[in-house]
């Protein structure tokens, strides 16, 4: 057993999300290929998987389409099959027009409709249902974010043999928002059917535990909900703390070292004409993210003549995401209108200072954007951690460059020598990009150092082993009959 595998004594993990982690796509010719699926959750994720091996359940991205399992890696991947009808109620529903901009302080309104709750319930009692059918004995389940919250009472109902655990990728909202959601009291027993709930901040584990003690009257002792014996079964209890994600620090800096990338970067801004600056966002094209705002900023700057257009190029990677809901149908068409009218407004002959991409890229040339920035704009209204934030920070092994940061992200607890902005107040930002456009090497240097040691010191394996060493401690307790 090697120390990853370690953290789970030796028992079988099964992972469990909405999605798999590769999206099965169809390619113009007609034939089908997988390619990694979108968002922090399997950038988090995958690394440990890749030592630990494991099983992972979850849709593979198409509707209606009936996948074996098969293996990738270290993976054994189950496929759960999603009709049209699923899709349209359970994820772009209840999951993304409901849960998502509740819990991520109502920035978009939630819709709130029956149908969709009750689709979501059945897709719920699917997953695990399989995810029963599939674990051997004694196996730890890791059940993921706000698509699947009903997951763990349902499974331990099914299978009390197993050692459930589940995080929130996302924000968990305070009490007065959660209090909305008329299905709250589920939502809250669904996710006590877990023994260890890790969240991203202590505000996240703080709200969710009072939800908890008004919800249900359990009652917590520190970090631990005590549920009494009921006619589900005898007491227990439930570990509900913060776990902040990150990343695999060493392998984003890895591909920053080689000479391939650092040349890339080099062709990169040769290509944006080489500027004196360049800025870069990088982000889901999710309302959440704060896009309008940033492009807003950027805008004014480059209107009051305070940013130069034939000095500053404003890279954007807005990756295409949940294209069916309609406020993202919205956002598209609003940044996509900016973003012409700013280009129309202060673009020469040959030269855009705005340089919008909205689409995919590798790992590789991720890196190399990171290292062709000079500034990044991370400005999320709302945002459970964001990884982007940090793998910019693991590139930079140069110690340059100025990282902006929201004070919404969940990762502003630990990189606290960013340029910390409140992306609503458009004058704060528009004066910290002016900052970070002109922040002398000096104090990039020193911000930056603190900013690497605080990314080093946490970076994924720390995060899996303080998590997977509760799920471990709470897998040995119930052996032993201790809370149980
Ligand atoms: P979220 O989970 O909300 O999407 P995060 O910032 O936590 O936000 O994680 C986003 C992840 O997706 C990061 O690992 C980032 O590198 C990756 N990513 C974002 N946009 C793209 C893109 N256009 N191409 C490839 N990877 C992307
Ligand atoms: O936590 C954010 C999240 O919903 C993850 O579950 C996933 O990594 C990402 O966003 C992508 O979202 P979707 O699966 O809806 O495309």
């Amino acid at each position: 057993m090697n120390a990853m595998q370690d953290m789970t004594g030796g028992r079988e993990l099964v992972m469990v999300s909405n999605r798999l982690p590769v999206d099965r796509v169809t390619n113009d010719d007609g034939s089908t290929s997988w390619r990694a699926s979108p968002g922090g959750l399997v950038t988090a994720v995958q690394p440990i998987v890749e030592q630990l091996g494991c099983v992972w359940v979850g849709w593979a991205g198409s509707a209606d389409e009936a996948v074996e399992p098969f293996e990738l890696g270290a993976m054994r991947l189950v496929p759960i099959e999603l009709s049209a009808e699923d899709i349209a109620l359970y994820y772009e529903g209840f999951s993304n027009g409901t849960l998502w901009p509740l819990y991520h302080d109502v920035i978009a309104q939630p819709e709130y409709h029956r149908e969709w709750w009750d689709r979501y319930r059945r897709v719920n009692q699917r997953f695990a249902e399989q995810v029963a059918a599939t674990a051997s004995e004694q196996a730890i389940v890791w059940v993921h974010d706000y698509q699947l919250q009903l997951v763990p009472a349902m499974l331990r109902e099914l299978r009390p043999d197993l050692t459930i655990a589940f995080f929130l990728h996302i924000p968990f909202p305070p009490g007065r928002l959660f209090a909305q959601l008329p299905w709250r009291r589920q939502v809250v027993r669904g996710l006590l059917g877990a023994d260890v709930i890790g969240f991203q901040q202590t505000t996240d584990a703080v709200a969710f535990r009072m939800a908890v003690e008004r919800f249900t009257r359990a009652p917590a002792l520190g970090n631990t909900i005590v549920l009494p014996a009921s006619a589900d079964g005898p007491s227990r209890t439930v570990l509900a703390q913060e776990f902040p994600i990150s990343i695999d620090a060493e392998s984003f800096a890895e591909i920053a070292r080689r000479p391939e990338t650092r040349e890339r970067a080099k062709e990169i801004r040769a290509d944006l004409g080489d500027p004196r600056i360049v800025m870069l966002g990088v982000d889901r094209l999710d309302y959440t993210k704060g896009i309008r705002h940033r492009l807003k900023a950027f805008n004014e700057l480059l209107e009051d003549g305070e940013l130069d257009p034939t000095d500053i190029v404003f890279v954007q990677v807005a990756s295409p995401s949940r294209e069916r809901v309609d406020a993202y149908r919205q956002l598209r068409d609003e940044v996509e209108g900016t973003v012409g009218r700013i280009n129309g407004a202060h673009g020469t002959i040959g030269r855009a200072p705005l340089n919008y991409l909205h689409r995919g890229f590798t790992r590789d040339e991720m890196v190399a954007l990171y290292l062709a920035a000079d500034v990044l704009l991370v400005t999320p209204l709302r945002d459970g951690m964001n990884l982007v934030a940090k793998e910019y920070v693991a590139c930079r092994d140069d110690e340059r460059g100025v990282l902006v940061l929201s004070e919404f992200a969940g990762a502003a607890d630990e990189l606290r020598d960013a340029l910390l902005v409140n992306p609503h107040d458009i004058e704060g930002l528009k004066a910290a990009i002016v900052r970070a456009a002109h922040m002398p090497r000096e104090e990039q240097r020193r911000r930056m150092h603190a900013l690497r040691r605080a990314v080093a010191d946490n970076d994924v394996a720390h995060w899996a082993a303080g998590y997977l060493g509760a799920v471990r401690a709470a897998a040995e307790s119930g052996e032993i009959g201790v809370g149980g």
